[in-house]
C-alpha cells in the first residue's frame, strides 16, 4: 500500500452544542470526540493527520498530547463550508492518497476506513471512494445519486433535493472519503458556493470526479456516520460507544452484571466481575479476578489481582495491591498506595498515605499523609491529625503496631514497630518500638453512686414537667 494522509475537518464552534467548549472537545466515554476520529484514521493505516480547526489552542494541546508529531493542525478562517475546509487541509498533504473525514463522527470504525482506502487499489483506476449508509430516516444527510448502471454520480444535500423521488432516497453520504490527492485538489479548486447555503460543499467534488472516472460508494454500518451536532446526539453517540466498550470487555472475559459505566481508556483483567452501577473512569487498570461491587467509582487508578471493592468504594488517583479488600464506603483520595492484602472498611478515608502489606483499618478513620507498617492494626475512630492550619505533617506507624480505637495521632509523629497505643490516647510525642503509649485522664469509680445519680435526674425531669 502506498502512503496515506488523513485530513480531518473540525472547524467551527458547533453552535448547536450551546457551549464555550469547541464541539470536537466534548467527551464521550472519557475521551474528546476528535480523539476517536483521529485514532480510527491511524488504525486504518494513515501515516500523518492534518486537522482543520478554527484555531482553538485547546485542540492543538489535545492532539499533541495524545498523538504527538504525527498530527498537525491548520486554521480555516472563516469557516466557509466543508469544501473550503478540505481545500485548506489538502494543501498540507504530501502523500499520493488522502483520507478525508469529520471530527464530529466518533463512531467510525477503523476497519471501514481501511476498506474505503482499499477500494482505491481495485482494478479500474479508482480515483475516489466514499462511504455511504442506508438509513430508515435519511433526513438531514446528503443523498447518494446513482445512474441506471448503479454508478455514483452525485451527492446532493438535503436542502438542495428536488422532488419526492430524491427525498425518498435512503442511501446517504457518511462524510468520509478516500481518493488520489491530486484529483481531489484539482476538483476542490473548481467548486463554487452556488447552493442554498452559499457554502463550498465538499460533496460537489463527487459529481466533478464522476464525470471522468468511476466513484465508488461503499456501504458502511448505519451507526458509523452518527454525527454529533447537539447534546442529544452527544448522549446518543456515547451510549453506542459505551455499549461497544462493554462488548470488548465481555469478549476479554469480564463479567458485567447490568450496565456499569466504563470509559474507553479503562483496562480490566480476566474473570473480574463488575456490578451494574459501578463507574470506571480515566486511566484505570483493574486486574484479574476482582469484584467491583455496586456503586463503586474508580478513577485514574491501578487495582491489582483478586481485589474486592465492596459497595460504594471510591478510589481516585491511587493504587490498590493484590488481594486487598476495601469498603463498603471506603474513600481513597489521591496518592493513596494500598498494598497487597490490606483491609480497609466502612468510612475509612486515606489521602497521600501508604498502607503496607496486610495492615488493617476496618472502621471509621482518617488516615492522611501517613505511612502504616506491615500488619499494623488501626482501630475504629483513629484520626491522623495531619494539618495544623498551615502545613501538612506525616504520621509513621511501624510494622505490627496496634493503634487502639479513638486515638488521635498528632503529626509529625512516629509510632515504633510493635508499639501499642491504648484506646483514646492523644499521641503527641513519638512512641519507641514495643512501647505502650497510654494518655488518658485517670478514671475514678464512686461506689454505689449510680442509683443516687439516677434519682436526682428523675426528680429534675419531673419538676420540669409540672405546669
Ligand atoms: C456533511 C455532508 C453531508 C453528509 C454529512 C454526514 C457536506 C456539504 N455535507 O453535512 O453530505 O451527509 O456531512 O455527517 O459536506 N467543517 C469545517 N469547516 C467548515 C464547515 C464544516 O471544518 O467550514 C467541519 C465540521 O467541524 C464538521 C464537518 O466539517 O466536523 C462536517 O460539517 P457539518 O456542517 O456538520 O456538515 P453536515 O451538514 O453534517
Ligand atoms: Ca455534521
Amino acid at each position: 500500500m502506498s502512503r496515506l494522509t488523513a485530513v480531518i475537518l473540525a472547524a467551527g464552534l458547533g453552535t448547536r452544542m450551546k457551549s464555550a467548549l469547541p464541539k470536537v472537545l466534548h467527551p464521550i466515554a472519557g475521551r474528546p470526540l476528535l480523539h476517536y476520529a483521529v485514532r480510527a484514521a491511524f488504525e486504518a493505516g494513515v501515516e500523518r493527520a492534518v486537522v482543520v480547526t478554527s484555531g482553538h489552542p485547546q485542540i492543538d494541546e489535545l492532539l499533541s498530547r495524545e498523538f504527538g508529531e504525527r498530527v498537525s493542525t491548520v486554521t480555516q478562517d472563516p469557516p466557509r463550508g466543508t469544501g473550503d475546509a478540505a481545500r485548506v487541509g489538502i494543501e498540507r498533504v504530501q502523500t499520493e492518497r488522502v483520507l478525508i473525514l469529520c471530527g464530529d463522527t466518533p463512531l467510525v470504525r477503523a476497519e471501514e476506513l481501511a476498506r474505503l482506502v482499499s477500494v482505491l487499489e481495485q482494478p479500474g483506476a479508482q480515483e475516489l471512494s466514499l462511504m455511504t449508509c442506508a438509513l430508515d430516516n435519511p433526513h438531514g444527510y446528503g443523498r447518494i445519486l446513482r445512474d441506471s448502471a448503479g454508478r455514483v454520480t452525485e451527492v446532493r444535500e438535503q436542502r438542495d433535493l428536488n422532488g419526492a423521488e430524491q427525498h425518498a432516497l435512503r442511501e446517504v453520504n457518511a462524510g468520509m472519503y478516500a481518493g488520489k490527492t491530486e484529483v481531489l485538489r484539482r476538483a476542490l479548486a473548481q467548486i463554487e458556493p452556488n447552493n442554498s447555503q452559499g457554502e463550498y460543499y465538499l460533496t460537489d467534488v463527487i459529481a466533478l470526479v464522476a464525470r471522468s472516472s468511476q466513484v465508488t460508494g461503499m456501504l458502511g454500518h448505519a451507526d458509523s456516520l452518527l454525527g454529533v451536532n447537539d447534546r442529544a446526539q452527544l448522549a446518543e453517540a456515547e451510549e453506542i460507544m459505551l455499549r461497544r466498550i462493554r462488548l470488548r470487555h465481555a469478549k476479554n472475559g469480564v463479567t458485567m452484571r447490568g450496565v456499569p459505566r466504563i470509559d474507553d481508556s479503562v483496562e480490566i483483567g480476566e474473570d473480574s466481575v463488575i456490578e451494574g452501577t459501578a463507574v470506571l473512569r480515566g486511566r484505570t487498570r483493574i486486574g484479574k479476578r476482582c469484584t467491583i461491587d455496586a456503586g463503586c467509582v474508580v478513577e485514574d487508578s491501578t487495582v491489582g489481582d483478586g481485589v474486592l471493592l465492596k459497595p460504594y468504594t471510591v478510589v481516585s488517583s491511587s493504587s490498590v495491591g493484590d488481594g486487598a479488600q476495601l469498603g463498603p464506603f471506603t474513600h481513597l483520595r489521591p496518592q493513596s498506595d494500598i498494598e497487597a492484602e490490606v483491609h480497609l472498611g466502612n468510612f475509612v478515608e486515606t489521602k497521600n498515605t501508604r498502607v503496607r502489606r496486610g495492615a488493617k483499618a476496618n472502621h471509621l478513620a482518617y488516615l492522611g499523609d501517613g505511612d502504616i507498617g506491615e500488619r499494623a492494626n488501626v482501630g475504629a475512630g483513629t484520626i491522623f491529625c495531619n494539618y495544623d492550619g498551615f502545613n501538612k505533617h506525616k504520621t509513621v506507624i511501624g510494622a505490627d503496631a496496634f493503634i487502639g480505637s479513638d486515638s488521635q495521632l498528632v503529626a509529625p509523629i512516629t509510632i515504633g514497630r510493635g508499639a501499642y497505643v491504648a484506646s483514646g490516647t492523644t499521641v503527641v510525642t513519638d512512641v519507641p518500638d514495643d512501647a505502650l503509649a497510654l494518655g488518658r485522664i485517670k478514671q475514678e469509680n464512686k461506689l454505689g453512686y449510680a442509683p443516687k445519680l439516677k434519682a436526682r435526674f428523675a426528680a429534675i425531669k419531673a419538676a420540669a414537667k409540672k405546669p
